[in-house]
């Protein structure tokens, strides 16, 4: 399972690409309006360097909007991932953009059933958000598996983006159950990096040096 960050924060993208871990952003319209930025020079920014797929979302409700918006921002640079909401008006903006080479992420996923029509329609990508529907005491976790059997027992090429990751865990969950891909909040890398016998071991290390004889 591959990493995205999922932010429009510039600095913390910087941050997890000098780790050599970044193989993708994705951003959303409160992502962006949390980083408190305009968000063309935020995705003209990423772009400079983060090759993977960085996703834009529209925000228009009839596909024709979707597709104006997402043309505008797929020529920002190859590898612009156009994200879409889930709806009928989406599925006709992602087919549409399928034709056309450009990728896509179906976002908003709630059901396998949207992940299968997705697919069909195009996406390059679907996001289903297991933090939102563990809020709900739905298990998210569960959804991610039963996208990745049905999409691997129909040879569907389409990638599973494990989204709405609220802490470590998630991130195992979705990798055991077949995520390609999870778009985390920095703060969740950040996480995921401690264990407190890592902690303990270093201080113990670095207090035993100190009793070595040095030359
Ligand atoms: C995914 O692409 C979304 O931007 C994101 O994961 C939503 O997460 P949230 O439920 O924490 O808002």
């Amino acid at each position: 399972m591959k990493f995205f960050l999922d932010t429009a924060i510039v600095d913390e993208i910087r941050q997890v690409h000098q780790l050599g871990l970044l193989s993708g952003v994705t951003t959303n319209p409160s992502l962006v309006a949390k980083s408190g930025e305009v968000f063309d020079e935020v995705l003209q920014e990423i772009l400079t360097f983060v090759d993977g797929s960085v996703s834009a979302e529209v925000i228009s409700r009839d596909a024709e909007g979707m597709i104006k918006e997402g043309e505008r921002y797929a020529a920002f640079g190859k590898n612009v991932t156009i994200k879409v909401p889930m709806t009928l008006e989406g599925l006709k903006a992602v087919h549409h953009f399928s034709q056309k080479g450009i990728s896509t992420n179906v976002t908003l996923v709630f059901s396998t059933n949207q992940a299968l029509m997705a697919a069909r329609a195009g996406a390059t990508y679907v996001s289903p958000f297991i933090g939102r529907l563990d809020d709900i005491s739905f298990d998210g976790t569960q959804l991610i598996k039963e996208i990745a059997d049905l999409f691997r027992m129909h040879q569907i090429p389409t990638e599973i983006i494990a989204a709405s990751i609220r802490h470590p865990m998630h991130i195992t969950q979705a990798a055991l159950s077949g995520a390609h891909i999870a778009t985390l909040p920095y703060k969740v890398m950040e996480q995921m990096v401690k264990h407190p016998l890592t902690d303990q071991g270093i201080e113990k290390f670095e207090a035993d040096w100190k009793k070595i004889k040095q030359v």
